[in-house]
């Protein structure tokens, strides 16, 4: 965060108590992607083992929701004897939902990566030959910047073994209206989930942070197709971060910005596939087109 234009780093959502409003934001009626997400992951029962010609280990970026790591650990557990899943993650989290999922999965073999994703998958590369499907779902590649998640994109790629698999979800251009809503929720659940930011602010960088001079604010930026997250001030006010040796001053109505969440159309995702170095194997979509799970190859270019 700076004097000028305030900026403060989507990761700081996500301590205990961001998690747990997250799981909270997932469930409500307005936020559509975790639903509809799912309903696309329970067809793949049928649909996805026609290109798993071999036997495959799950690698989640994101130690994700159990909900949806099940429905496709129960893809793979109806076609191989045995399943290993690595899922990736920074956070501990990871040996708690791990250990739910080994007490029902009789032959899961769960190996968890504590690290960054690009870390995770690095280690994963020279690691054996067994071919890995890589998932990373929940929309969470629309809160990168265009130009972090073609890094990030190519990066994933330069690491996967010819005939591994990449399965992405990404959430798709719709009405104005159905996205800010999904973001400005009735119950007032988002709010509380971009004001978490700053009690953790206050909590862990000592700073003075009056969340009742704060208000959520997000917006739908057709131009830029993503949802703009900002905390607005109330008032003239300043605040000062101890541990950061910061005073900031934020004028009324100032904007600080919390997060951006890009939304696709099916040609952009197409197209930013084949830039990074993918095949499009399939692309699923729910019945109203608001959410995409795509299905990658690496693009092995024949020269
Ligand atoms: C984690 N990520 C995909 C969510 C999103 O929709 O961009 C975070 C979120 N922010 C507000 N509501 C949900």
């Amino acid at each position: 965060m700076n004097q000028s234009s305030k900026f403060i780093n989507p990761k700081f959502f996500y301590d205990q108590k961001g998690s747990k409003l997250f799981e909270k934001i997932c469930d409500l009626p307005e936020y559509y992607p975790t639903r509809t997400e799912i309903s696309i992951l329970k067809r793949l029962k049928d649909e996805l083992p026609p290109y798993l010609n071999d036997s495959f280990r799950l690698v989640e970026l994101g130690s994700g929701s159990s909900v949806k790591t099940r429905l496709i650990l129960d893809v793979l557990n109806q076609i191989q004897e045995k399943i290993e899943y690595f899922p990736i993650d920074i956070s501990e989290i990871l040996t708690e939902s791990s250990s739910e999922l080994q007490q029902e999965y009789d032959d899961l073999f769960i190996t968890g990566i504590i690290d960054s994703y690009e870390g995770g998958l690095e280690f994963l590369k020279n690691y054996d030959d067994t071919k890995n499907l890589i998932v990373f779902l929940g929309s969470s590649f629309g809160n990168f910047t265009p130009v972090n998640g073609k890094e990030f994109l190519k990066k994933i790629n330069s690491t996967m073994k010819d005939g591994d698999l990449f399965l992405i979800g990404l959430d798709l251009v719709k009405s104005k209206t159905i996205l800010e809503d999904a973001y400005n929720d009735s119950q007032g659940v988002t709010a509380q989930f971009n004001l978490n930011v700053l009690s953790r602010l206050n909590d862990e960088l000592d700073s003075n942070f009056n969340l009742n001079n704060f208000s959520h604010y997000a917006l739908y930026n057709e131009h830029d197709q993503r949802i703009e997250m900002y905390l607005k001030s109330l008032e003239d006010q300043s605040v000062v971060i101890s541990k950061s040796n910061l005073s900031i001053m934020l004028k009324k109505n100032e904007l600080i910005h919390t997060e951006h969440s890009h939304k696709f159309k099916i040609s952009q995702i197409k197209d930013l596939m084949h830039d990074t170095g993918f095949k499009i194997e399939t692309i699923w979509l729910d019945e109203n087109s608001y959410f995409a799970l795509t299905l990658l190859s690496k693009n092995i270019k024949i020269k």
